[in-house]
């Protein structure tokens, strides 16, 4: 079953989505490993990249197993994200995709992310800008919730940003179906997606919102045609997500929890990687969160995940593989689903490490 963005093809209607704090190039890697054939950074600001400051080498940093890749660029101002978005380009991305989704509230008055789809006329400049700048061959795509709220005028601009990417040659869309005001409260509308997709029938959406588990993305796919689901909270801690997705999508039923060796390897490839890329002291703080998720599928979860919550070197980790992961067993299914603890609301909504 494969579906194309632009020229890229995917064998999977899968995709590890971007989640700032989140999917660096570890977790895109060990996505990858489990099935995924496409990711996306976390929302980079446009600014940090052009001022390529502390963070940026971090910000860009991919290689040649992580692709295709999509940077997601985050920012105000048209000329500003035009740059970036040659920067993004220049550095090898296979895609760059917009955030006009963000919920994060305006920082200095500026309006960015989300709050493009109060400002119809700034969120244009911005495609316009980005497409003038990059070569006629390069892959854009743009990234939006379904509305800034909920009334007829939000969705009335919704629709007018999108018909304009799609003019602008854009290849994609991913849609988010809560609202900014929403942020992450309710559940996602998946009858908007439904509408979105018979709107454009023959342009390629990307459908996010409530995707907790392998069955929640199948169930999208069928429910609301869109071509591709965006795979976010579900797979923190959880890179079996994709692997599970396309073998439900194969007809097979029986999906036994990921074991103990299969926990124990990703968990070690996932923090080397991060070790590579962020050193000790920032890996640690970010397989924190990460390793508190991986436990869910631990029959021991509630112990384990507290001495994740412990964790604070390289020996406090590697002491918690040891003690929980050495022998083999069968895994569980976590009880509860992952949207608990991981919100985006007190996030700066763009990486700056
Ligand atoms: C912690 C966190 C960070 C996020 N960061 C980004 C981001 O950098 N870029 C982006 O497009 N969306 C970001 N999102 C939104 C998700 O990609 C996704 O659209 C949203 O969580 C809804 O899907 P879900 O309900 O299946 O998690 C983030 C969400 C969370 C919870």
């Amino acid at each position: 079953m494969s579906v194309r963005i632009g020229p890229i093809v995917l064998n999977q209607p899968i995709c590890q989505a971007g989640l700032a704090g989140y999917s660096d190039r570890a977790m895109r890697l060990v996505a990858r490993r489990h099935g995924c054939p496409y990711a996306v950074t976390e929302a980079l600001l446009d600014t940090i990249l052009l001022n390529g400051g502390q963070g940026l080498r971090k910000s860009l940093d991919i290689n040649d197993d992580d692709h295709p890749v999509a940077g997601q660029l985050i920012g105000a101002d048209a000329d500003s994200m035009a740059s970036a978005a040659q920067i993004l380009h220049r550095h090898g991305y296979d895609v760059i995709d917009l955030n006009f989704a963000c919920p994060v509230k305006k920082i200095k008055n500026k309006s960015r992310g989300g709050h493009m789809l109060l400002d119809t006329d700034r969120a244009i400049g911005i495609l316009k800008a980005v497409r003038d700048a990059l070569p006629p061959s390069a892959t854009t795509t743009l990234s939006l919730r379904r509305g800034f709220d909920d009334s007829a005028q939000s969705t009335d601009r919704f629709y007018r940003i999108l018909q304009t990417a799609w003019e602008y040659d854009f290849a994609a869309a991913r849609v988010h179906g809560r609202t900014v005001e929403q942020k992450y409260l309710g559940r996602s509308n998946w009858d908007f997606l439904a509408q979105v997709k018979r709107t454009f029938p023959d342009r390629v959406i990307l459908g996010s919102g409530d995707l907790f588990c392998a069955q929640d993305a199948v169930r999208m796919l069928h429910q609301t045609g869109v071509d591709i689901v965006w795979i976010a909270r579900g797979a923190i801690g959880n890179p079996w997500i994709f692997r599970d997705v396309a073998k439900l999508l194969a007809g097979e039923k029986d999906l036994p929890p990921p074991s103990i060796a299969e926990q124990r390897e990703a968990l070690s490839e996932h923090f080397s990687i991060a070790m590579q890329i962020h050193g000790e002291q920032l890996a640690g703080r970010r397989m924190r969160k990460m390793g508190i998720k991986y436990a869910r599928f631990h029959p021991d979860a509630q112990q384990v995940k507290q001495q994740f919550i412990e964790v604070r070197s390289l020996r406090d980790w590697s002491a918690v593989l040891q003690q929980w992961y050495a022998t083999d067993a069968p895994g569980v299914w976590p009880v509860a689903n992952a949207a608990d603890e991981v919100n985006e609301s007190d996030l700066t909504c763009a990486a700056t490490s």
